[in-house]
């Protein structure tokens, strides 16, 4: 055996191994020590962890986990495809992976021999090998109709040959060897199904919690109406049947019948089964259930003998329809039995206990051989090659291969395993002598194969003890002196024959009862353990009790001529097929083959077909018998490891070196352990190894050299190895690490380094760029600009030539019009009227001018006329007489002298003050102002007297009236004006008695009529008006006020300071007085004025 043989599909350094995360030990052949506790604890650990599969060397060991893991998909399958057994974890797909590998490319013929008790997933194990070589062989039209076919044989054969069990609810009632064909290129032809010991029992009788197979309740189930009604006369209920309704249990939890029934059907036609064919199996399925529910009852009859009668003979008649026979051959062959050949028969009539023994036979023989005859129909379609059969013609094609040549097998076994219960009889001897059978052959294939491993390795072979099963085999089936062939001989002996007998037979006959493996009460009298009617076989998985009720009557499974003849007559479809014996020309005296004879002879055929293959090993191990998901009974376990003879497989594998493997990839695994082989050897793998060996120092004992594989004895060098590796690695994991991590921050340095160039370069780049663009627009802009104001200047030089150009023609246009107007203008006689009349307007004017010319009045200014004139001239001449008079008086002025001016000046003041408003102006125009009335200008004493008060200059100066304040007495007195004051002095005297300056002056008051009344308003209580305003009366008055106005004014610069008024307020004293003038009559000649005060009153009269 090796770990691994082949070159490694994964890299040399990443070569995977199972050894990598494994729980417990994934090859039992490494368990240290080994010891059945440590088997079961390693197989309990891995079931934990969902670790259902395990190897023993090949041998895949697998304990069902009753739950689905996610262990089968498209996906596993390809991750296992092509990779070495040993490179993954262990699974059915590697092996079947090495398998159809070894097939392929090998030219070896293999085998899949699965065995396990019931409900240990055989039947799944064979499913997921079918599945994957499926998987991974070839595709194409022709291919794929021959998987199909192979994969749709296992709905009909579950069907048919599985039912509901207290283990498993699609428990496999038979045995099945399956032989799938292949070409060269490893793509299937075909197969052959063979099997082995239908348990038909169950046909009739089921254990309380069980069920018939599966295909009864399918069909009751999912058949459509009308073939229940129409033909087949058959209710739904599984209850109105005897043989499905015993055991009291018809349902499945999970599994739906009717649909199963539509699964079943459709395989059933993929597989070529015609129409007719399908609805005779129905009828046959529908017959046997009615047959089930006959009753007999007992009837004397007419010898007076117990004869049998029907409960119901309708029920018969149903049947016979079905089977198409008569119902008079019916009841005859279940009531009556013909014993004799030709002439000398004799009939006998049944009891009612042996009419349903032979009814429950009937039943057995045509479910049995309806069940042979569908495989061997499977057969004919999903065979290579087929025997001409035009009904199935379609499902010919398969292409026929050479013998020999290119055909290649891969043969899959799902077997009963070995079985021991509280009660075994014939069908546990027979299924665990088959066991012992493979057991044998396994024993002998794996030593053949070590042996042929040692001598092609040229290592020398030592002997190996292990349990040897051949002795048990030669026990059972040794002819002449075998169990078996007593039990045929005993089956065949004329005479008193029972089980009893048989038992004792075995009893008296030395060569078995001397046999160390048999044991029986007669040759172990004390051995309590084994009771009268049982004998005890040590098999290599256990020790057995069998009890021998029974034997005998199994192993000769007789059917009564009678119905066998009966079976032959009916024109049913099938019916002669199945039952050939029947045919009344068939004149055999030859006894049909017993059970045993028959199961033995097609286990030898089986045996020697399987030596032919390569074996390849599942074995299935339940780990609890309540079906349930995560639990593992380990007494149970324990139980089936040790029947299973796994301990056994693990000893032969270890016999002599527990571990081998390819030098090239024992020292690919481990070559980092000496500095001579790491990191690479040069030279054969096989010196490597020595070199590698030598340098870690093992016992030379530990290890042998083959050919092309180093041999390990002990599992322990094989974990040392793998511990030092481990550290090894640790250590070289540092190591990588380390170089990594400098080589990727080297790399990533100089990366960055790069980038960084590579960014400032692009970035440096990307400026000069932007900023020669820049300076390029600036560029084109500024010429742009420039060129732009050249070419605007060109423009306006241009336009303005242009316009130059056009104003001189303009201008030569004009100046040549006007030139040309000119000179022809005196030609045109439309012009002659202006001028005339220009002409005559001239000479009309200076006509008038020299005219007025002559008649100019004088330049007196008084002078008013004025000479007439024509209309015509009308406003000219009225401005011209103001121009003119204008002129005259401006020449008149020019002429008149300082003195004179002022004379004329205060003249025009006295217009301006009184002309209109004062009834006394008309008269004082003509008259001179004299001023200086009383030649005062001229007296030394007043200018004396004025140079101390600076009154030198007198403008007015004359006697006047002054009103007495007090009582309004009227005197005289002098009243003196000078430029800065005015004095009232005595006229004799010259003593001045008031003396107020002209700032002090409000105003003057004179009245509208003729009178010579003037009041002389002064400032409330000044320095020198205490004594308040001054009334006076004078004839000049006119004068006066005119010289006061113009003197106050020049003064003082206070204008409009007279006021007429005929009434008006004074201030005398400090008191308010209220004045009033009038005048007196006016024929009157100066009449004397007077004054009179009342109180607040001053009547002033003049
Ligand atoms: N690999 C598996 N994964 C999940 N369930 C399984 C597996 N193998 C078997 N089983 C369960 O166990 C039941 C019995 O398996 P089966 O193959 O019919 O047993 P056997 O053929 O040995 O009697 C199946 O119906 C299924 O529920
Ligand atoms: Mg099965």
């Amino acid at each position: 055996m090796a770990l691994s043989n082949g070159p490694s599909r994964a890299g040399d350094g990443a070569m995977m191994s199972l050894l990598d995360n494994m729980v417990g030990v994934s090859d039992c052949v490494l368990l240290e020590p080994l010891t059945e506790d440590g088997f079961v604890e390693n197989l309990q650990k891995r079931f934990k962890a969902n670790e259902i599969y395990t190897y023993i060397g090949k041998v895949v060991v697998s304990v069902n986990p009753y739950k689905p893991l996610p262990l089968f998909s498209q996906n596993k399958i390809s991750e296992y495809r092509g990779m070495n057994l040993y490179e993954l974890p262990p699974h059915i797909y590697a092996i079947t992976d090495d398998a159809y590998r070894a097939m392929r490319d090998k030219n070896r013929d293999q085998c899949v021999i699965i065995s396990g008790e019931s409900g240990a997933g055989k039947t799944e194990a064979s499913k997921i090998v079918m599945q994957y070589v499926a998987a991974v062989c070839g595709k194409g039209k022709d291919v794929d109709t021959v998987k199909e076919q192979l994969l749709q044989s296992n709905p009909v054969l579950e069907a048919f040959g599985n039912a509901k069990t207290n283990r498993n609810d699609n428990s496999s009632r038979f045995g099945k060897y399956m032989d799938i064909e292949f070409d060269f290129k490893g793509d299937p032809m075909g197969g052959v199904i063979t099997n082995y010991l239908l348990e038909k029992s169950r046909v009739v009788t089921q254990a309380a919690g069980e069920r018939n197979f599966h295909i009864f309740y399918q069909l009751l189930a999912g058949a459509p109406d009308v073939l229940m009604k129409d033909e087949l006369d058959l209710t739904r209920n599984p209850a109105d049947y005897y043989y499905l309704s015993q055991s009291g249990t018809q349902k499945i939890d999970k599994i739906n019948d009717k649909e199963q029934f539509a699964i079943t059907q459709k395989a059933m036609q993929v597989l070529g089964f015609t129409d007719e064919e399908i609805l005779s199996i129905y009828k046959l399925l529908g017959s046997i259930l009615k047959l089930g529910n006959v009753k007999f009852t007992s009837v004397n009859t007419m010898n007076g003998m117990e004869g049998v009668g029907f409960q119901k003979e309708n029920e018969i008649l149903d049947v016979c329809e079905q089977l198409e026979c008569l119902k008079e051959d019916m009841i005859h062959a279940l009531t009556k039995r013909t014993i004799g050949q030709k002439g000398e028969k004799v009939t006998t009539s049944l009891t009612p206990a042996q009419a349903a023994y032979a009814r429950d036979a009937l039943c057995k023989a045509i479910y049995d051989r309806m069940f042979t005859w569908a495989i061997k129909t499977i057969n004919n379609s999903i065979r290579e090659e087929s025997k001409d059969n035009p009904k199935r013609r379609k499902t010919y094609r398969k292409k026929k291969v050479r013998d020999g040549t290119g055909r290649k097998v891969m043969g899959v076994l799902d077997i009963y395993g070995f079985e021991i219960f509280e009660g075994n009889g014939f069908e546990q001897f027979i299924i665990n002598y088959c066991n012992e059978k493979l057991q044998q052959i396994f024993i002998e294939l794996t030593l053949k194969e070590e042996q042929e491993e040692y001598v092609v390795e040229g290592i020398e072979w030592t002997n190996i003890d292990f349990f040897n099963n051949i002795a048990i085999c030669d026990l059972i089936e040794k002819s002449n002196l075998g169990i078996l062939s007593m039990l045929d001989e005993e089956c065949l002996r004329p005479g008193d024959v029972s089980d009893q007998t048989f038992l004792n037979k075995m009893n008296t006959t030395k060569s078995i009862l001397g046999h160390p493996h048999y044991e029986s009460r007669s040759k172990c009298k004390s051995d309590k353990s084994i009771d009268h009617e049982s004998f005890r076989l040590k098999h290599y998985a256990g020790n057995v009790n069998y009890c021998v009720t029974g034997f005998i009557d199994k192993n000769n499974d007789l059917l009564f001529r009678d119905l066998s003849q009966l079976m032959y007559k009916c024109d049913h479809l099938l019916l002669k097929t199945l039952f050939p014996e029947g045919n009344p020309k068939h004149n055999s005296q030859k006894r049909p083959p017993t059970t045993a004879f028959q199961f033995k002879s097609s286990i030898a055929e089986l045996m020697k077909n399987l030596l032919t293959k390569d074996p390849n090993y599942i074995r299935c191990i339940k780990p609890n018998d309540d079906k349930a998901p995560n639990d593992f009974n380990e007494a149970l376990v324990r139980h089936q490891v040790r029947y299973l003879g796994l301990m056994e497989n693990v000893r032969v594998r270890r016999a002599g070196y527990a571990f081998r493997q390819l030098y090239e990839l024992c020292l690919t695994r481990y070559k980092m352990l000496c500095p001579k082989t790491w990191p690479n050897w040069k030279g054969a793998a096989k010196d490597g190894m020595v070199q590698l060996l030598t340098h870690l120092g093992y016992k030379k004992e530990e290890y042998a050299y083959g050919r092309t594989k180093i041999f390990i004895r002990n599992p322990r060098t094989l974990f040392d190895l793998e511990q030092r590796r481990h550290l090894r690695m640790h250590y070289l994991a540092t190591l990588i690490q380390k170089i990594y991590k400098g080589w990727r921050d080297r790399t990533k340095y100089q990366k960055m380094r790069q980038s960084v160039t590579l960014i400032a370069a692009q970035y440096k780049g990307y400026k000069a760029k932007s900023k020669y663009q820049k300076m390029r627009l600036s560029c084109i802009l500024i010429t742009s600009l420039w060129r732009g104001y050249l070419a605007r200047k060109e423009y306006k030089r241009l336009r303005y030539e242009a316009k130059c150009m056009w104003a001189v023609g303009i201008i030569k246009k004009f100046f040549i019009g006007w030139r040309v107007r000119k000179e022809y203008r005196k030609l045109f006689r439309s012009n002659a009227a202006p001028k005339i009349i220009a002409f005559m307007r001239r000479y009309v004017i200076s006509k008038y001018l020299l005219k007025l010319k002559t008649q100019l009045p004088t330049m007196s200014p008084l002078d008013r006329n004025w000479p007439p004139c024509s209309p015509m001239h009308k406003s000219t001449h009225s401005k011209l007489k103001d121009i003119f008079r204008r002129w005259r008086a401006t020449m008149y002025r020019i002429q008149i002298d300082e003195p004179r001016r002022e004379v004329l000046g205060t003249k025009v003041t006295a217009s301006d003050l009184f002309k209109e408003k004062k009834s006394s102006y008309p008269a004082s125009v003509p008259v001179q102002f004299r001023g200086d009335y009383v030649r005062l200008r001229i007296n030394t004493k007043y200018s004396k007297l004025a140079v101390q008060t600076n009154d030198q200059k007198i403008i007015f100066a004359d006697v006047v009236d002054k009103v007495n304040r007090n009582n309004g007495k009227i005197t005289h007195t002098l009243l003196v004006l000078s430029s800065k004051s005015f004095l009232v002095m005595d006229q004799k005297s010259l003593l001045t008695k008031y003396r107020i300056p002209l700032t002090e002056i409000t105003s003057i008051t004179c009245s509208p009529y003729s009178d010579g009344v003037f009041v002389v308003h002064v400032t409330k209580g000044g320095e020198f008006t205490k004594k308040g305003d001054f009334v006076f009366i004078s004839l000049n008055v006119i004068e006066i006020l005119t010289r006061f106005s113009r003197a106050v004014q020049m003064e003082t610069n206070k204008e409009n300071v007279i006021k007429i008024a005929d009434r008006f307020s004074l201030d005398f004293n400090g008191s308010s007085i209220q004045a009033t003038i009038c005048t007196k009559n006016i024929h009157e000649i100066n009449p004397a004025p007077q004054c009179k005060r009342k109180g607040k009153r001053l009547d002033i009269m003049a």
